[in-house]
């Protein structure tokens, strides 16, 4: 399979979230990075479900929502009433993240998985053929523009070690820090999903940068 770009509307321009959903739409990306903040789990605080609802009418491709929230249980349903596809909690959010997985997949949506960088892959031995997702980051969640984590790279290739070692189906995504040089150690590492925020919009001509993405191998 080739491997899919999901832009962090993170980065958008919120004044024009209507002309930056479209912007994607027409670019060769395959979901929209929702990435949502409470204050608690992250020092930040992003958007809620008002703002996931607008970029939901407009966006022709999967809602990819990434919870940086305490409590996700909590939401679930919620969010999938704003349109989310794919619903990612963080494990150090979820003291029962078995229950919180399957909660996901009832309420009809693809189910993943974070792991903050101090985290090892190991934790997910346990779960790994119930997720449709495992996200590794490659910077500390809270905020875009940050360096990218060497370390990100051998988590990947642990994943891919566990995903095949279990003839598991789980996806693998990065995100964090991910621009052209990166993503070609992402990908050789078996990356299947690459999460880019600023190095898309920071740029003039971010349908390029996302043709380019997608065209690393
Ligand atoms: C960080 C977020 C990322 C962020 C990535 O907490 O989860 O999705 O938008 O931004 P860049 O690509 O700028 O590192
Ligand atoms: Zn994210």
């Amino acid at each position: 399979m080739p491997h899919l770009i999901s832009p962090s509307i993170l980065s958008f321009d919120f004044a024009n979230i209507q002309r930056d959903v479209e912007l994607i739409n027409s670019s060769s990306a395959d979901w929209f990075h929702v990435d949502v903040m409470d204050g608690v789990f992250v020092p930040n605080i992003s958007f809620g479900f008002p703002v996931i609802d607008a970029v939901k009418r407009h966006a022709k491709k999967p809602l990819d929502v990434h919870l940086m929230i305490q409590n996700p249980d909590q939401y679930i349903l919620e969010f999938k009433k704003v349109g989310a596809d794919i619903l990612t909690v963080h494990y150090e959010a979820c003291p029962h993240l078995h229950r919180t997985i399957q909660a996901i997949k009832e309420a009809g949506m693809k189910a993943g998985v974070a792991l903050n960088p101090h985290t090892p892959v190991s934790v997910l031995e346990n779960v790994i053929s119930d997720l449709d997702l495992v996200l590794i980051m490659s910077v500390n969640p809270g905020f875009g523009g940050q360096k990218f984590i060497q370390n990100a790279v051998n988590k990947v290739a642990t994943t891919k070690k566990m995903i095949t070692d279990n003839n598991a189906t789980a996806l693998i995504e990065v995100d964090g820090g991910v621009n052209a040089q990166t993503a070609v150690d992402l990908i050789r590492a078996g990356a299947d999903v690459l999460v880019a925020g600023s190095f898309v919009f920071n740029s003039s001509n971010p349908v390029q940068i996302i043709a380019d993405l997608k065209a690393v191998r």
